[in-house]
Protein backbone atom coordinates (compact mmCIF):
# COMPACT_ATOMS: atom_id res chain seq x y z
CA UNK A 1 0.00 0.00 0.00
CA UNK A 2 1.68 3.12 -1.26
CA UNK A 3 2.28 6.00 1.88
CA UNK A 4 -0.20 8.21 -0.11
CA UNK A 5 -3.30 5.56 0.34
CA UNK A 6 -1.70 5.03 3.87
CA UNK A 7 -2.49 8.62 4.35
CA UNK A 8 -5.78 9.17 2.95
CA UNK A 9 -6.70 6.09 5.13
CA UNK A 10 -5.66 7.67 7.63
CA UNK A 11 -7.46 11.32 7.20
CA UNK A 12 -10.35 9.60 6.20
CA UNK A 13 -10.29 7.44 9.44
CA UNK A 14 -9.47 10.26 11.40
CA UNK A 15 -12.17 12.35 10.06
CA UNK A 16 -15.24 9.78 10.65
CA UNK A 17 -13.72 9.14 14.33
CA UNK A 18 -14.25 12.73 14.97
CA UNK A 19 -17.64 13.00 13.32
CA UNK A 20 -18.81 10.37 15.57
CA UNK A 21 -17.19 11.77 18.24
CA UNK A 22 -18.90 14.95 17.03
CA UNK A 23 -22.51 13.54 17.41
CA UNK A 24 -21.56 11.68 20.55
CA UNK A 25 -20.80 14.17 22.22
CA UNK A 26 -23.53 16.38 20.65
CA UNK A 27 -26.16 13.84 21.99
CA UNK A 28 -24.43 13.80 25.49
CA UNK A 29 -24.54 17.27 26.04
CA UNK A 30 -28.34 17.97 24.72
CA UNK A 31 -28.90 14.71 27.02
CA UNK A 32 -27.03 16.49 30.08
CA UNK A 33 -28.53 20.12 29.49
CA UNK A 34 -31.90 18.99 28.76
CA UNK A 35 -32.14 16.14 30.85
CA UNK A 36 -34.27 14.29 28.28
CA UNK A 37 -33.23 11.80 25.60
CA UNK A 38 -36.48 11.91 23.53
CA UNK A 39 -35.81 15.41 23.08
CA UNK A 40 -33.02 14.77 21.55
CA UNK A 41 -34.79 12.58 18.86
CA UNK A 42 -37.11 15.78 18.37
CA UNK A 43 -34.07 17.88 17.95
CA UNK A 44 -34.66 17.95 13.81
CA UNK A 45 -37.89 17.47 13.45
CA UNK A 46 -38.66 20.95 15.62
CA UNK A 47 -37.00 23.98 13.58
CA UNK A 48 -37.37 27.34 15.16
CA UNK A 49 -41.13 26.76 16.37
CA UNK A 50 -40.12 24.86 19.59
CA UNK A 51 -42.54 21.49 20.06
CA UNK A 52 -42.77 22.63 23.96
CA UNK A 53 -44.38 18.99 25.46
CA UNK A 54 -43.03 15.63 24.82
CA UNK A 55 -45.99 12.42 23.83
CA UNK A 56 -46.62 11.91 27.57
CA UNK A 57 -47.08 15.61 28.18
CA UNK A 58 -49.26 15.84 24.65
CA UNK A 59 -51.48 13.32 25.57
CA UNK A 60 -52.52 15.20 29.07
CA UNK A 61 -52.61 18.52 27.40
CA UNK A 62 -55.29 16.76 24.66
CA UNK A 63 -57.18 15.03 27.63
CA UNK A 64 -57.49 18.45 29.26
CA UNK A 65 -58.05 20.08 25.25
CA UNK A 66 -61.09 17.82 25.21
CA UNK A 67 -62.13 18.61 28.77
CA UNK A 68 -62.39 22.02 28.01
CA UNK A 69 -64.15 21.41 25.01
CA UNK A 70 -66.99 19.50 26.28
CA UNK A 71 -67.08 19.86 29.81
CA UNK A 72 -65.41 23.15 30.56
CA UNK A 73 -66.60 23.83 33.71
CA UNK A 74 -64.69 20.37 34.99
CA UNK A 75 -61.35 22.15 34.77
CA UNK A 76 -62.58 23.91 37.95
CA UNK A 77 -62.35 21.09 40.27
CA UNK A 78 -59.35 21.56 42.33
CA UNK A 79 -59.02 17.81 42.27
CA UNK A 80 -59.64 16.81 38.81
CA UNK A 81 -56.82 19.74 38.14
CA UNK A 82 -54.19 18.25 41.16
CA UNK A 83 -54.66 15.11 39.48
CA UNK A 84 -53.73 16.17 36.36
CA UNK A 85 -51.05 18.18 38.10
CA UNK A 86 -49.68 15.27 39.51
CA UNK A 87 -49.31 13.39 36.30
CA UNK A 88 -47.49 16.21 35.16
CA UNK A 89 -45.30 16.95 37.98
CA UNK A 90 -43.95 13.44 37.24
CA UNK A 91 -42.63 14.20 34.12
CA UNK A 92 -41.20 17.61 35.01
CA UNK A 93 -43.74 19.87 33.63
CA UNK A 94 -46.90 22.05 35.51
CA UNK A 95 -50.50 23.45 35.15
CA UNK A 96 -52.11 26.12 34.82
CA UNK A 97 -55.52 27.00 34.41
CA UNK A 98 -56.94 30.54 34.73
CA UNK A 99 -60.88 32.10 34.41
CA UNK A 100 -61.05 35.45 32.70
CA UNK A 101 -58.13 37.37 34.77
CA UNK A 102 -58.17 34.95 37.57
CA UNK A 103 -55.92 32.00 38.25
CA UNK A 104 -58.05 29.18 39.04
CA UNK A 105 -55.07 26.81 39.24
CA UNK A 106 -51.18 26.54 39.55
CA UNK A 107 -48.87 24.52 39.90
CA UNK A 108 -46.76 24.09 42.46
CA UNK A 109 -43.65 23.38 40.20
CA UNK A 110 -43.52 27.45 39.48
CA UNK A 111 -43.91 28.98 41.76
CA UNK A 112 -43.77 32.20 39.95
CA UNK A 113 -45.85 35.37 40.98
CA UNK A 114 -44.59 37.12 37.54
CA UNK A 115 -46.47 33.50 35.56
CA UNK A 116 -49.43 35.16 35.24
CA UNK A 117 -48.11 38.30 33.88
CA UNK A 118 -45.86 36.49 31.33
CA UNK A 119 -49.15 34.26 29.76
CA UNK A 120 -50.17 34.85 26.87
CA UNK A 121 -53.60 37.61 26.02
CA UNK A 122 -56.40 35.06 25.60
CA UNK A 123 -57.10 33.94 21.64
CA UNK A 124 -60.46 32.69 21.37
CA UNK A 125 -59.31 31.02 17.74
CA UNK A 126 -56.44 29.32 19.38
CA UNK A 127 -54.41 30.04 16.47
CA UNK A 128 -50.95 29.82 18.17
CA UNK A 129 -51.50 27.39 20.68
CA UNK A 130 -47.53 26.40 20.96
CA UNK A 131 -44.90 28.94 22.22
CA UNK A 132 -42.45 29.94 24.72
CA UNK A 133 -42.15 33.05 26.99
CA UNK A 134 -39.23 33.95 29.74
CA UNK A 135 -39.73 35.26 33.00
CA UNK A 136 -35.76 36.94 33.51
CA UNK A 137 -33.76 34.16 33.14
CA UNK A 138 -35.52 31.58 33.16
CA UNK A 139 -37.46 30.00 29.79
CA UNK A 140 -40.76 28.42 29.39
CA UNK A 141 -42.70 26.63 26.41
CA UNK A 142 -46.15 26.06 26.79
CA UNK A 143 -49.11 24.22 24.94
CA UNK A 144 -52.14 26.30 25.69
CA UNK A 145 -55.53 25.80 25.14
CA UNK A 146 -58.28 28.82 25.03
CA UNK A 147 -62.32 28.28 25.64
CA UNK A 148 -65.76 29.60 27.41
CA UNK A 149 -66.75 28.28 30.55
CA UNK A 150 -70.29 27.45 30.19
CA UNK A 151 -71.71 31.08 31.73
CA UNK A 152 -69.48 32.61 28.71
CA UNK A 153 -66.58 33.43 30.77
CA UNK A 154 -63.77 32.66 29.40
CA UNK A 155 -60.87 30.21 30.68
CA UNK A 156 -57.51 28.80 29.56
CA UNK A 157 -55.70 25.76 30.37
CA UNK A 158 -51.58 25.52 30.08
CA UNK A 159 -49.30 22.59 29.89
CA UNK A 160 -46.30 24.31 30.69
CA UNK A 161 -42.09 22.85 30.81
CA UNK A 162 -39.50 24.85 31.88
CA UNK A 163 -36.55 24.68 29.27
CA UNK A 164 -33.19 25.73 29.35
CA UNK A 165 -32.73 28.38 27.28
CA UNK A 166 -29.23 27.30 26.27
CA UNK A 167 -31.12 24.41 24.85
CA UNK A 168 -33.51 26.81 22.21
CA UNK A 169 -30.47 28.45 20.98
CA UNK A 170 -28.69 25.10 20.61
CA UNK A 171 -31.57 24.32 18.59
CA UNK A 172 -31.78 26.43 16.48
CA UNK A 173 -27.63 26.99 15.89
CA UNK A 174 -26.99 23.32 15.60
CA UNK A 175 -27.67 22.38 12.55
CA UNK A 176 -25.64 25.25 10.87
CA UNK A 177 -23.23 24.48 13.31
CA UNK A 178 -23.06 21.08 12.79
CA UNK A 179 -22.64 21.69 8.99
CA UNK A 180 -19.88 24.56 9.51
CA UNK A 181 -18.03 22.16 12.14
CA UNK A 182 -18.22 18.89 9.31
CA UNK A 183 -16.90 21.41 6.96
CA UNK A 184 -13.86 22.48 9.18
CA UNK A 185 -12.97 19.02 9.60
CA UNK A 186 -13.40 17.98 6.08
CA UNK A 187 -11.19 21.02 4.80
CA UNK A 188 -8.53 21.05 7.69
CA UNK A 189 -8.42 17.21 6.88
CA UNK A 190 -7.98 18.00 3.22
CA UNK A 191 -5.50 20.15 3.47
CA UNK A 192 -3.35 18.11 6.29
CA UNK A 193 -3.43 15.54 3.49
CA UNK A 194 -2.51 17.79 0.99
CA UNK A 195 0.67 19.81 3.38
CA UNK A 196 1.75 15.76 4.10
CA UNK A 197 1.66 14.39 0.44
CA UNK A 198 3.54 17.51 -0.49
CA UNK A 199 6.25 17.37 1.83
CA UNK A 200 6.68 13.71 1.72
CA UNK A 201 5.44 11.92 -1.00
CA UNK A 202 6.68 14.66 -3.23
CA UNK A 203 9.62 15.00 -2.48
CA UNK A 204 9.94 11.14 -1.68
CA UNK A 205 8.80 10.31 -5.68
CA UNK A 206 11.90 13.13 -6.73
CA UNK A 207 14.51 10.85 -4.76
CA UNK A 208 13.25 7.45 -6.27
CA UNK A 209 13.28 9.23 -9.72
CA UNK A 210 16.78 10.56 -8.99
CA UNK A 211 17.79 6.89 -8.02
CA UNK A 212 16.31 5.59 -10.92
CA UNK A 213 18.70 8.06 -12.79
CA UNK A 214 21.47 6.88 -11.23
CA UNK A 215 20.90 4.07 -11.41
CA UNK A 216 20.87 4.53 -15.47
CA UNK A 217 24.45 5.48 -15.11
CA UNK A 218 23.35 9.52 -15.07
CA UNK A 219 25.07 11.26 -12.60
CA UNK A 220 24.46 14.96 -14.20
CA UNK A 221 21.77 16.27 -12.14
CA UNK A 222 21.46 17.97 -8.79
CA UNK A 223 18.84 17.32 -6.15
CA UNK A 224 17.87 20.88 -4.32
CA UNK A 225 14.85 20.28 -1.90
CA UNK A 226 15.30 22.76 0.57
CA UNK A 227 13.75 21.38 3.49
CA UNK A 228 14.84 20.85 6.58
CA UNK A 229 12.90 17.99 8.53
CA UNK A 230 14.13 14.45 7.78
CA UNK A 231 13.07 14.32 4.49
CA UNK A 232 15.78 17.22 3.60
CA UNK A 233 18.32 15.14 5.37
CA UNK A 234 17.89 12.81 3.21
CA UNK A 235 18.17 14.58 0.23
CA UNK A 236 21.27 16.08 1.36
CA UNK A 237 22.93 12.20 2.03
CA UNK A 238 21.50 11.26 -1.50
CA UNK A 239 23.59 14.51 -2.89
CA UNK A 240 26.58 13.75 -1.07
CA UNK A 241 26.30 10.12 -2.55
CA UNK A 242 25.44 11.66 -5.60
CA UNK A 243 28.33 14.06 -5.64
CA UNK A 244 30.86 10.97 -4.33
CA UNK A 245 29.85 9.37 -7.33
CA UNK A 246 30.32 11.48 -9.64
CA UNK A 247 33.80 12.24 -8.54
CA UNK A 248 34.65 8.69 -8.45
CA UNK A 249 33.54 8.53 -11.96
CA UNK A 250 35.36 11.14 -12.81
CA UNK A 251 38.50 10.06 -10.84
CA UNK A 252 37.91 6.53 -13.46
CA UNK A 253 37.88 8.49 -16.58
CA UNK A 254 40.86 10.51 -15.25
CA UNK A 255 42.57 7.88 -14.73
CA UNK A 256 41.84 5.86 -17.84
CA UNK A 257 42.85 9.26 -19.61
CA UNK A 258 46.08 9.40 -18.47
CA UNK A 259 47.09 5.72 -18.51
CA UNK A 260 45.95 5.99 -22.08
CA UNK A 261 48.82 8.99 -22.29
CA UNK A 262 51.11 6.97 -19.95
CA UNK A 263 51.47 4.21 -21.90
CA UNK A 264 52.12 6.12 -25.40
CA UNK A 265 54.56 8.32 -23.51
CA UNK A 266 56.25 5.20 -22.29
CA UNK A 267 56.02 4.02 -25.81
CA UNK A 268 57.44 6.66 -27.66
CA UNK A 269 60.55 7.65 -24.81
CA UNK A 270 61.52 4.14 -25.37
CA UNK A 271 60.93 3.98 -29.13
CA UNK A 272 63.39 6.53 -29.36
CA UNK A 273 66.88 5.29 -27.98
CA UNK A 274 65.92 2.16 -28.94
CA UNK A 275 65.51 3.14 -32.73
CA UNK A 276 68.85 4.99 -32.70
CA UNK A 277 70.39 1.57 -30.98
CA UNK A 278 69.00 -0.74 -33.53
CA UNK A 279 69.83 1.92 -36.67
CA UNK A 280 73.65 2.14 -35.10
CA UNK A 281 73.87 -1.75 -35.00
CA UNK A 282 72.64 -1.59 -38.77
CA UNK A 283 75.38 1.28 -39.50
CA UNK A 284 77.80 -1.65 -37.93
CA UNK A 285 76.81 -4.56 -39.67
CA UNK A 286 76.15 -2.78 -42.87
CA UNK A 287 80.05 -2.39 -42.62
CA UNK A 288 79.17 1.56 -42.00
CA UNK A 289 81.70 1.69 -39.02
CA UNK A 290 84.79 0.53 -41.39
CA UNK A 291 87.31 2.14 -39.07
CA UNK A 292 88.53 1.63 -35.69
CA UNK A 293 87.47 4.95 -34.59
CA UNK A 294 84.34 5.10 -35.86
CA UNK A 295 83.53 1.78 -34.83
CA UNK A 296 84.34 3.24 -31.03
CA UNK A 297 81.92 6.62 -32.05
CA UNK A 298 79.13 3.96 -32.62
CA UNK A 299 79.62 1.38 -30.10
CA UNK A 300 79.99 4.92 -27.42
CA UNK A 301 76.95 6.16 -28.70
CA UNK A 302 74.83 2.79 -28.34
CA UNK A 303 76.31 2.48 -25.19
CA UNK A 304 74.76 5.92 -23.95
CA UNK A 305 71.64 5.19 -25.76
CA UNK A 306 71.25 1.93 -24.35
CA UNK A 307 72.32 4.03 -20.48
CA UNK A 308 69.55 6.31 -21.48
CA UNK A 309 67.15 3.83 -21.73
CA UNK A 310 68.03 1.84 -18.40
CA UNK A 311 67.66 5.45 -16.77
CA UNK A 312 64.46 5.84 -18.02
CA UNK A 313 63.22 2.72 -17.33
CA UNK A 314 64.40 2.80 -13.91
CA UNK A 315 62.55 6.57 -13.85
CA UNK A 316 59.32 5.26 -14.93
CA UNK A 317 58.86 2.07 -12.69
CA UNK A 318 59.93 4.18 -9.73
CA UNK A 319 57.24 7.16 -11.45
CA UNK A 320 54.86 4.16 -11.81
CA UNK A 321 55.43 2.51 -8.36
CA UNK A 322 54.94 6.10 -6.52
CA UNK A 323 51.94 7.12 -8.35
CA UNK A 324 50.01 3.73 -7.31
CA UNK A 325 51.28 4.16 -4.01
CA UNK A 326 53.55 1.18 -4.11
CA UNK A 327 56.58 2.23 -2.66
CA UNK A 328 57.39 2.28 0.75
CA UNK A 329 59.07 5.24 2.31
CA UNK A 330 61.55 4.59 5.49
CA UNK A 331 61.11 7.11 7.58
CA UNK A 332 63.66 8.44 10.04
CA UNK A 333 64.55 11.73 11.36
CA UNK A 334 67.11 13.43 9.53
CA UNK A 335 68.62 17.03 10.15
CA UNK A 336 67.63 18.92 6.93
CA UNK A 337 70.78 20.79 7.56
CA UNK A 338 73.36 18.42 7.50
CA UNK A 339 71.67 16.34 5.30
CA UNK A 340 71.60 19.08 2.35
CA UNK A 341 75.75 19.72 3.45
CA UNK A 342 76.28 15.87 2.51
CA UNK A 343 74.53 16.73 -0.82
CA UNK A 344 76.34 19.38 -1.97
CA UNK A 345 79.46 17.99 -0.96
CA UNK A 346 78.81 14.79 -2.96
CA UNK A 347 78.05 17.08 -6.08
CA UNK A 348 81.38 19.03 -5.65
CA UNK A 349 83.18 17.75 -8.11
CA UNK A 350 80.09 18.35 -10.76
CA UNK A 351 79.68 21.46 -10.40
CA UNK A 352 83.61 22.08 -10.17
CA UNK A 353 83.74 20.65 -13.56
CA UNK A 354 80.64 22.30 -14.80
CA UNK A 355 82.10 25.38 -13.46
CA UNK A 356 78.86 26.28 -10.90
CA UNK A 357 79.85 28.72 -8.63
CA UNK A 358 77.69 26.73 -5.61
CA UNK A 359 76.24 29.23 -2.93
CA UNK A 360 74.85 26.95 0.25
CA UNK A 361 72.89 29.54 2.79
CA UNK A 362 71.92 28.26 5.55
CA UNK A 363 69.75 31.36 7.00
CA UNK A 364 68.14 29.85 9.75
CA UNK A 365 71.48 28.30 10.82
CA UNK A 366 70.11 25.85 12.94
CA UNK A 367 69.54 21.84 13.58
CA UNK A 368 65.69 21.31 12.10
CA UNK A 369 64.80 17.85 12.43
CA UNK A 370 62.32 16.81 9.84
CA UNK A 371 60.94 12.55 9.58
CA UNK A 372 62.28 11.31 6.13
CA UNK A 373 63.18 8.97 4.15
CA UNK A 374 66.41 10.10 3.43
CA UNK A 375 67.41 7.84 -0.29
CA UNK A 376 64.20 9.54 -1.59
CA UNK A 377 64.59 13.09 -0.77
CA UNK A 378 68.11 12.61 -1.82
CA UNK A 379 66.75 11.60 -5.08
CA UNK A 380 64.39 14.64 -5.26
CA UNK A 381 67.23 16.82 -4.02
CA UNK A 382 69.60 15.65 -7.00
CA UNK A 383 66.43 16.22 -9.48
CA UNK A 384 66.32 19.28 -9.20
CA UNK A 385 69.93 20.17 -8.60
CA UNK A 386 70.32 18.28 -12.22
CA UNK A 387 67.71 20.11 -13.70
CA UNK A 388 69.36 23.56 -12.61
CA UNK A 389 72.62 21.64 -14.40
CA UNK A 390 71.03 20.84 -17.55
CA UNK A 391 69.49 24.26 -18.08
CA UNK A 392 72.12 25.92 -17.19
CA UNK A 393 72.89 28.83 -20.62
CA UNK A 394 74.75 31.47 -18.46
CA UNK A 395 78.94 32.06 -18.33
CA UNK A 396 78.33 32.97 -14.80
CA UNK A 397 76.67 29.56 -13.62
CA UNK A 398 75.40 30.05 -10.22
CA UNK A 399 72.99 27.89 -7.56
CA UNK A 400 72.12 28.75 -4.64
CA UNK A 401 70.43 26.39 -1.72
CA UNK A 402 68.92 28.45 0.70
CA UNK A 403 66.91 26.82 4.18
CA UNK A 404 64.38 28.59 6.22
CA UNK A 405 62.51 27.74 8.78
CA UNK A 406 59.53 28.60 10.73
CA UNK A 407 57.75 26.66 13.67
CA UNK A 408 56.11 24.10 11.92
CA UNK A 409 58.20 23.87 8.85
CA UNK A 410 61.10 24.04 6.90
CA UNK A 411 61.82 25.15 3.21
CA UNK A 412 64.38 25.03 1.36
CA UNK A 413 65.33 26.41 -1.84
CA UNK A 414 67.44 25.53 -4.89
CA UNK A 415 68.03 29.20 -7.39
CA UNK A 416 69.78 28.66 -10.26
CA UNK A 417 70.42 31.73 -12.84
CA UNK A 418 69.84 29.29 -15.99
CA UNK A 419 67.24 29.52 -18.90
CA UNK A 420 64.37 30.06 -16.48
CA UNK A 421 60.71 28.28 -17.61
CA UNK A 422 58.55 30.01 -19.47
CA UNK A 423 55.38 31.85 -17.56
CA UNK A 424 53.02 29.13 -19.47
CA UNK A 425 54.82 26.25 -18.81
CA UNK A 426 55.50 26.89 -15.22
CA UNK A 427 52.08 25.49 -14.17
CA UNK A 428 53.07 22.24 -15.78
CA UNK A 429 56.34 20.81 -15.34
CA UNK A 430 55.41 18.85 -12.20
CA UNK A 431 53.37 16.76 -14.67
CA UNK A 432 54.65 13.73 -15.94
CA UNK A 433 56.66 13.75 -19.22
CA UNK A 434 56.20 17.48 -19.43
CA UNK A 435 58.84 18.95 -20.99
CA UNK A 436 58.72 23.10 -21.18
CA UNK A 437 60.73 23.28 -24.69
CA UNK A 438 59.51 21.42 -27.27
CA UNK A 439 61.44 19.08 -28.92
CA UNK A 440 62.37 15.40 -27.07
CA UNK A 441 65.41 14.91 -28.62
CA UNK A 442 67.26 18.65 -27.67
CA UNK A 443 71.25 18.15 -26.21
CA UNK A 444 69.44 18.43 -22.83
CA UNK A 445 67.37 15.01 -22.96
CA UNK A 446 65.66 13.76 -20.26
CA UNK A 447 61.83 12.35 -20.02
CA UNK A 448 60.01 15.17 -18.04
CA UNK A 449 59.92 12.62 -15.46
CA UNK A 450 62.39 14.24 -12.60
CA UNK A 451 60.26 17.09 -11.41
CA UNK A 452 57.20 14.46 -11.40
CA UNK A 453 58.98 11.94 -9.18
CA UNK A 454 60.00 14.72 -7.19
CA UNK A 455 56.68 16.24 -6.39
CA UNK A 456 55.40 12.48 -5.83
CA UNK A 457 58.05 11.84 -3.28
CA UNK A 458 57.48 15.78 -1.20
CA UNK A 459 53.85 15.59 -1.14
CA UNK A 460 54.40 11.20 0.01
CA UNK A 461 56.27 12.95 3.12
CA UNK A 462 53.24 15.77 3.27
CA UNK A 463 54.90 18.35 2.13
CA UNK A 464 54.45 20.84 -1.00
CA UNK A 465 56.69 21.39 -3.98
CA UNK A 466 56.73 24.65 -6.15
CA UNK A 467 58.46 26.75 -8.74
CA UNK A 468 59.18 30.42 -9.30
CA UNK A 469 60.70 31.45 -12.63
CA UNK A 470 62.06 34.44 -14.90
CA UNK A 471 62.42 33.56 -18.60
CA UNK A 472 65.85 34.56 -19.05
CA UNK A 473 66.54 34.96 -15.21
CA UNK A 474 66.63 31.92 -13.55
CA UNK A 475 64.45 29.41 -11.51
CA UNK A 476 64.04 28.76 -7.93
CA UNK A 477 62.09 25.59 -7.12
CA UNK A 478 61.43 24.92 -3.27
CA UNK A 479 59.74 22.24 -1.45
CA UNK A 480 58.89 22.06 2.43
CA UNK A 481 58.74 19.08 4.68
CA UNK A 482 57.21 19.41 8.38
CA UNK A 483 59.34 19.63 11.64
CA UNK A 484 59.49 17.37 13.98
CA UNK A 485 61.14 18.82 16.86
CA UNK A 486 60.21 21.37 19.23
CA UNK A 487 61.29 25.15 18.55
CA UNK A 488 62.50 25.26 21.38
CA UNK A 489 64.87 23.18 21.21
CA UNK A 490 66.75 25.04 18.23
CA UNK A 491 69.28 27.62 18.50
CA UNK A 492 67.89 29.55 15.97
CA UNK A 493 64.26 29.93 17.27
N1 LIG B 1 66.02 24.68 -13.31
C1 LIG B 1 65.31 24.71 -14.44
N2 LIG B 1 65.57 25.65 -15.37
C2 LIG B 1 64.88 25.68 -16.54
N3 LIG B 1 63.89 24.81 -16.85
C3 LIG B 1 63.60 23.86 -15.96
C4 LIG B 1 64.30 23.76 -14.72
N4 LIG B 1 63.77 22.73 -14.01
C5 LIG B 1 62.79 22.20 -14.81
N5 LIG B 1 62.70 22.86 -15.97
C6 LIG B 1 61.72 22.61 -17.05
O1 LIG B 1 60.74 21.71 -16.55
C7 LIG B 1 60.68 20.55 -17.37
C8 LIG B 1 60.38 19.35 -16.48
O2 LIG B 1 61.47 19.03 -15.68
P1 LIG B 1 61.71 17.53 -15.28
O3 LIG B 1 62.88 17.47 -14.38
O4 LIG B 1 60.45 16.97 -14.81
O5 LIG B 1 61.99 16.86 -16.67
P2 LIG B 1 63.36 16.80 -17.48
O6 LIG B 1 64.43 17.45 -16.74
O7 LIG B 1 63.02 17.35 -18.81
O8 LIG B 1 63.58 15.26 -17.62
P3 LIG B 1 64.16 14.24 -16.52
O9 LIG B 1 64.33 15.03 -15.29
O10 LIG B 1 63.15 13.22 -16.43
O11 LIG B 1 65.44 13.79 -17.09
C9 LIG B 1 61.99 20.47 -18.03
O12 LIG B 1 61.87 19.79 -19.26
C10 LIG B 1 62.37 21.93 -18.23
O13 LIG B 1 61.76 22.43 -19.39
MG1 LIG C 1 64.86 16.85 -14.79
Amino acid sequence: MSIRIKLLLSYTGMLVISLLMFALGAGLFTIASTGDIRSFREFYKVHYRLNPLTEQEESIFLELKYLAKNEPDSLLDKKLLSDYDFKLRTVRAGLYVRRESNQVFESLTFKQPELENALPPYDMDNSQIRNTFNIGERFYAYAKFDFKFTDGAKGGVFVIRERSPFAELSRKLLPTLSFILIGVLVIANLLLYRWITRSVVKPLHLLRDSAERIKEGNLQFKLDLHSKDEIGQLNEAFENMRQRLQQSVDLRLQDEESRKELISNISHDLRTPITSIKGYIEGIRDGVADTPEKMDKYVDIIYTKAVDLDKLVDELFLYSKLDLKQVKFSMEHVDIASFLDDCIDELRYTFEDKGISIDWDDQAGGKFEVIADLEKLKRTVLNIIGNSLKYMDKDDKQLTVSLQADPEWVTVEFRDNGTGIPEEAVPHIFERFYRAEPSRNSSTGGSGLGLAIARQIIEGHGGSIWVKSELGVGTSVFFTLKRTTNPGRDRSA
